[in-house]
């Protein structure tokens, strides 16, 4: 039974919040800032939606599946207050803001709905829905619509959602990984349109943050104990700031919007300089030398210059790990798909990352049954697949999605059945090459990032983990982004390394998984 409470009698800020998040990384940080600037207001988080007087839902919108989750939880939550439960329901994130009011015309037991570039209105939409008794339709809704793509200026001053990302809460247990891996966002957005994607229309146009607040906030994670900064955006090496045009009211430098048409270009003023991606990273590895891994999420296949290649190379802490999905492997599907690279150009890629970076570990994604996608587009993507040897692939089958190009100009003809075959046996193949980049480690001694202890450990041991037993086996990620278990023999040992980097020889492996045992403890702290 779900306990009652009653929101009535409280303050707003003393209410209860749970908080669930679908979806990518971009989320989970949404999710993050979200929870820091509602903490920081007086609102208490909680790990049960039944305890909770608010219940948010941080949604995805990439693919069917995701959507129908939430949507259940919905229909649960209705059934709740049907039968008496007084509970507030926010839904946030891409859903909202691909289906705009009508999603509470639908569902009218969602009480408000905010978009993913409108998150620093959520703390007023939600103490007004605990305020208030009855809101407008318009009062309950925080959505961008169209509007990042109808400026044709510059900057993006007027995009207060950098106030969220300014505003941060560096406190360590709303991380991941014990508080030593932290996400830190540089740009906003996608101009992509690729036409199987909702993202460029939930997300808006690409925003690029000013290089000195994501130096800034990257410094205060690792301060605050972060040993490991993801990078994000939707085409992260299209990271291009131009210094000295967007400016704020105070002349600091404000996020700005592009890269346009100039931003591949060499500058032309000697005042006016660019901050590329291969910069930035040089300068977060330099200026912030206790961070002791940078990693980056998700490149582009095209636009990815030597220059980003090298640094990576050059600089020891930045991680030798690249995920690039290529989406196909058939030319055909590729120009339908409108990502702008051949096979050919791909592969040429992928040729010159690993001359760069011998060590250099890829993963992709693949979309399969995308549209009109025959045997032998298929079989162009396995082709593809072989020849790349990623270290492994997310394979998804194609879900046609609204607001889509290919929703309104193709039709999704590949056959459920069809899709299931070939997306199964692409698993396979994808698990047998996996299975081989992973064995390849055997007898080589790695550096693992410990995160966790292993859910297998957890599992063998039941819920409750009894870390007087003798083995715990711990789980971290190489550089190259493998994930790699070991044992301890004692639970203050486990505890010690967790968030510290180790040596581990490997012994053993699996399609996904190395194995091995410590062999240096905690090259850092
Ligand atoms: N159907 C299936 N997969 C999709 N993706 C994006 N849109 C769709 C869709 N409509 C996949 C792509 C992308 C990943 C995040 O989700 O492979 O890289
Ligand atoms: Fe979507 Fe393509 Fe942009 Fe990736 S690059 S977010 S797949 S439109």
């Amino acid at each position: 039974m779900f306990q009652m409470s009653n929101p009535i009698e409280r303050q707003p800020t003393e209410r209860t919040i749970y908080l669930e998040t679908f979806g990518c990384q971009m989320n989970e940080l949404d999710s993050e800032l979200v929870q820091g600037q509602l903490v920081s207001l007086g609102y208490t988080f909680c790990r049960s939606r039944t305890d909770a007087d608010v219940v948010l839902f941080n949604t995805c919108s990439v693919r069917e599946q995701a959507e129908n989750k939430v949507l259940s939880r919905i229909g649960e939550l209705s059934v709740e207050k049907s039968e008496g439960r007084t509970v507030v329901i926010g839904m946030l994130g891409c859903l909202p803001e691909r289906e705009g009011n009508r999603l509470l015309r639908k569902y009218p037991q969602i009480d408000f709905i905010c978009g993913p570039s409108e998150l620093d209105r959520l703390p007023t939409l939600l103490q007004n829905t605990l305020v208030t008794e009855k809101l407008s339709t318009a009062e309950r809704a925080a959505l961008q619509g169209n509007r990042s793509r109808r400026s044709a200026a510059l900057s993006a001053a007027d995009d207060n959602l950098e106030l969220l990302d300014l505003s941060r809460v560096f406190d360590p247990d709303f991380r991941q990984s014990s508080g030593r891996s932290a996400y830190v966002r540089i740009t906003r957005g996608c101009n992509k349109f690729c036409t199987y994607c909702v993202v460029p229309n939930t997300r808006g146009a690409e925003v690029h943050r000013p290089p000195d607040s994501i130096i800034e906030e990257c410094k205060k994670l690792v301060e605050s104990g972060a040993v490991e900064i993801t990078l994000l955006g939707q085409t992260v090496n299209h990271y291009c700031y131009t210094h000295g045009v967007a400016l704020g009211e105070n002349g600091q430098e404000v996020p700005q919007i592009g890269p346009g048409l100039t931003a591949f270009k060499k500058p032309t003023d000697t005042d006016q300089t660019v901050t590329t991606f291969a910069n930035l990273l040089q300068r977060i590895h330099d200026e912030i030398p206790n961070l002791l891994r940078l990693r980056f999420v998700t490149s582009y296949p095209i636009d990815f210059g030597d220059d980003i290649l090298e640094v990576m190379r050059d600089c020891p802490r930045i991680c030798n790990y690249l995920h690039v999905p290529a989406q196909s492997g058939s030319n055909r599907i590729l120009k339908k798909m409108n990502r702008g690279y051949t096979v050919e150009e791909y592969l040429e890629f992928i040729d010159r990352a690993r001359k760069i970076i011998p060590d250099v570990e890829i993963a992709g994604d693949i979309i399969i049954g995308f549209c009109s996608e025959s045997e032998e587009d298929y079989e162009a993507t396995r082709e593809l697949i072989t020849k790349v040897r990623f270290k492994n692939n997310f394979v998804f089958h194609y879900s046609p999605r609204p607001g889509t190009v290919a929703i309104n100009r193709f039709e999704d003809d590949v056959p459920r059945e069809v899709k299931k075959r070939r997306l199964n046996a692409l698993l396979d193949l994808g698990a047998k090459i996996s299975a081989q980049v992973h064995q390849s480690y055997e007898g080589r001694e790695v550096d693992v990032f410990v995160e966790k202890v292993s859910p297998q450990s957890v599992k063998q041991r039941g819920i409750e983990l009894k870390w007087e037993e003798k083995k715990i086996q711990l789980s971290g990620r190489t550089s190259g982004d493998l994930i790699c278990v070991f044992d301890v023999n004692s639970e203050a040992k486990a505890k010690k390394l967790l968030g510290t980097i180790v040596q581990i020889e490997i012994t053993g492996s699996a399609p996904l998984l190395l194995k091995g045992v410590l062999t240096t403890t905690i090259l850092s702290k």
